[in-house]
């Protein structure tokens, strides 16, 4: 039967069970209701019939305890699966209702008849001819009464399964920490398996991992996103039992806000994450200023601002095989001849949100001011390098940079640049400890940081402890899993991390500051002012701004410092004032800015729309009314 493959093809770890389900009160030759409820999705059933075949899916009726292995499938067809569930969850308890049995809340407690295939779809004739001739009727009957007396017999152990749910103590829900003993966490007092939905995990399986066996408020602390109705619910349909009553006080595993020692902000920032702390400032006051006041500059953080204290920092570097390894104070990288450079620093999520605004992508919703400027001073990473005893090779080789801020598992931001460019004294990449001329703020790397001019935000790593030169690139999530672009036709399902290179130099970006969208202007003249940049040292050369929608343009004044040829490392703001055409009622007002290698931002979204919405760099538009 169509039904039955294909649903227990999609989710092989529940039992198929074959139900034959009677309509009470339906006459012969008429659509059983019980399939109009649950539609589609009872295709193999056909022709006028009292009687119904439908195959539903049950749990197993005690969760495996051990031994269960996890089926090997390609993670897409899991992610299918995952999506499937849920709907037949819907089926399900459309199910129910047409059955009129009771169930358990998250779990389906429809418990499966042995499936007799001669039976065929027809009227039983439940009016025997009064001897036993008839072995067919009576197999009818025997099944019914077979049937009733499991359905009652499993309605009472569903209620008695929702009035006792199973308890497991802390000890048993440790030992469930791996695939092949299945994967436990705890939330509250309650135990979920979630080993089907491991590798469904939005933030990677290795991050859900850290949390097998064991409690996840620590983790939902550190990552408060997960803390919402839709993510409960997720988390519910793998409910198994619940811990026992001496368990159930919390896990001696540190609950406490991590971040409660998390830097007081500039209440300017508009806030996209409070935990952890990631905010920009509003476009009018990012122009405001060609460098970016220290307290207002874009935040990005993925964890908890460490705490360091400056006495005791020491900056582990690496030293090439045979050469001892450097333990740098403070005080030490003061020595180094110390490098001043302004550079514009830009997260790869900048703009995100309008790429959302075309089709759903995973990330913060960042609007304009994931970009921000500053003058940074610092030592000079090829000198620290060169000092550890490194030189630039003629293998593949890169610099990697472990941060100081980390999980509860200890597991840090990491990320990595080409060795060719840390050594590069023309690629000025610094080992910054200065700010605009103050020590660095907390939010941003105190007491140091790397900046990589020319290169998105990601690889600025921020509170640097090691730094070491490998043969690959950091395995970090956040070099390896994260800040790639991808074409618009890959999804999570088809998406391989491994297929594109990390993002380093970024593309050619501009935005509109003012006005507003959805701003009104007076009619008369109008001012436009914005940012433009670009990756790699590629200087802006021309900003086009258009009233009419991208029909008509002008050329916008470029206001700031002018840039060193193949060092243009920090944006140019610019500005227009232009008539706004006699009788125009509203502008779309668009801007696109020119490298000097003649990079143009692409017009639209569409053709470069990516799963994690990074990389967004179409025209910017903004709408305005006009005042009469
Ligand atoms: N470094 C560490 N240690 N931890 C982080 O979370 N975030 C990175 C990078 N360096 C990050 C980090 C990202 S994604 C960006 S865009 C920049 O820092 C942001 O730097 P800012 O917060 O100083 O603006």
């Amino acid at each position: 039967m169509e039904t039955k493959n294909s649903l227990s093809s999609e989710l092989p770890s529940w039992r198929p069970a074959c139900l034959r389900l009677q309509e009470a009160g339906t006459a012969a030759g008429r659509r059983p209701a019980a399939s109009q409820w649950l539609g589609d999705e009872l295709r193999g059933e056909s022709g006028p019939s009292l009687w119904t075949n439908v195959t539903v899916l049950a749990p197993p009726l005690c969760p495996p305890s051990s031994g269960a292995g996890r089926v090997n499938q390609p993670q897409s067809r899991r992610r299918t699966r995952f999506a499937t569930m849920l709907r037949h969850r819907a089926v399900i308890s459309r199910l129910r209702q047409a059955c009129r049995l009771q169930s358990v809340p998250s779990r389906l407690c429809i418990r499966a008849c042995s499936t007799n295939d001669s039976l065929q779809p027809q009227c039983p004739s439940l009016a025997f001819s009064g001897d036993n001739s008839s072995p067919r009727g009576w197999r009818v009957m025997g099944t019914l009464l077979g049937l009733g007396a499991v359905l009652a017999y499993h309605d009472h152990r569903c209620r008695a399964a929702e009035k006792s749910p199973h308890i497991y103590t802390r000890e048993e829900v440790r030992s469930h920490s791996s695939p092949e003993t299945r994967i436990w966490v705890t939330l509250g007092c309650e135990v979920f398996d979630v080993t089907e939905f491991v590798d469904l995990h939005p933030g990677g399986a290795s991050k859900l991992m850290l949390a097998a066996g064991g409690p996840l408020e620590p983790f939902w602390a550190l990552y408060a996103v997960h803390d919402q109705p839709h993510v409960r619910e997720i988390l519910a349909q793998y409910k198994v039992g619940e811990l026992s009553p001496e368990d159930k006080a919390p896990s001696t595993l540190q609950t406490s806000d991590p971040y409660a020692d998390d830097p007081i902000r500039h209440p300017a920032l508009k806030v996209n994450s409070q935990r952890p702390f990631n905010a920009e400032p509003p476009p009018e006051l990012l122009t405001e200023n060609y460098i970016t006041p220290n307290p207002i500059f874009f935040t990005r953080n993925h964890l908890p601002v460490p705490n360091l204290d400056p006495e005791t920092y020491r900056l582990h570097v690496v030293g090439p095989p045979g050469c001892q390894s450097l333990f740098l104070s403070l005080d030490d990288l003061y020595q180094f001849p110390k490098h001043e450079i302004t550079v514009t620093l830009q997260c790869a999520g900048n703009r995100r949100s309008e790429m959302t605004w075309f089709k759903e992508v995973k990330g913060l919703a960042w609007n304009t001011g994931a970009i921000s400027t500053a003058c940074w001073a610092g030592a000079r990473l090829c000198d620290v390098l060169a000092k550890a005893g490194h030189q630039l090779c003629e293998t593949e080789a890169h610099v990697c940079f472990e941060g100081l801020d980390s999980d509860p598992t200890g597991t840090a931001y990491g990320a990595s640049i080409p060795l060719a460019r840390a050594m590069d004294p023309e690629a000025e990449v610094l080992l910054a400890y200065e700010m605009n001329g103050q020590p660095l703020p907390r939010d941003h790397g105190f007491p140091v940081r790397v900046v990589v001019p020319g290169v998105v935000g990601a690889r600025h790593v921020k509170w640097v402890g090691k730094v070491s030169v490998e043969p690959e690139e950091s395995y970090s999530h956040w070099q390896r899993r994260d800040y790639k672009g991808f074409s618009p036709s890959v999804d999570w399902d088809t998406v391989d991390f491994d297929s594109a290179p990390s993002i380093q130099e970024l593309p050619v970006q501009s935005a509109i500051t003012e006005p507003k969208d959805g701003e009104t202007v007076q009619s008369g003249e109008v001012t436009i002012k914005g940012y433009a940049w670009s990756g790699g040292g590629r200087a802006v050369v021309r900003v086009d701004v258009s009233l009419d929608g991208g029909l008509t343009w002008q050329v916008a004044e470029l206001d700031g410092e002018e840039q060193r040829p193949r060092k243009a490392w920090a944006w140019r703001l610019w500005h227009l004032q232009a008539p706004v055409p006699a009788g125009k009622k509203e502008l779309n007002i668009v801007c696109k800015a020119v490298d000097d290698s003649y990079n143009v931002q692409p017009d639209t979204v569409a053709p470069i729309w990516n799963l994690r919405g990074v990389l967004s760099n179409a025209w910017h538009r903004v709408h305005v009314r006009v005042t009469p």
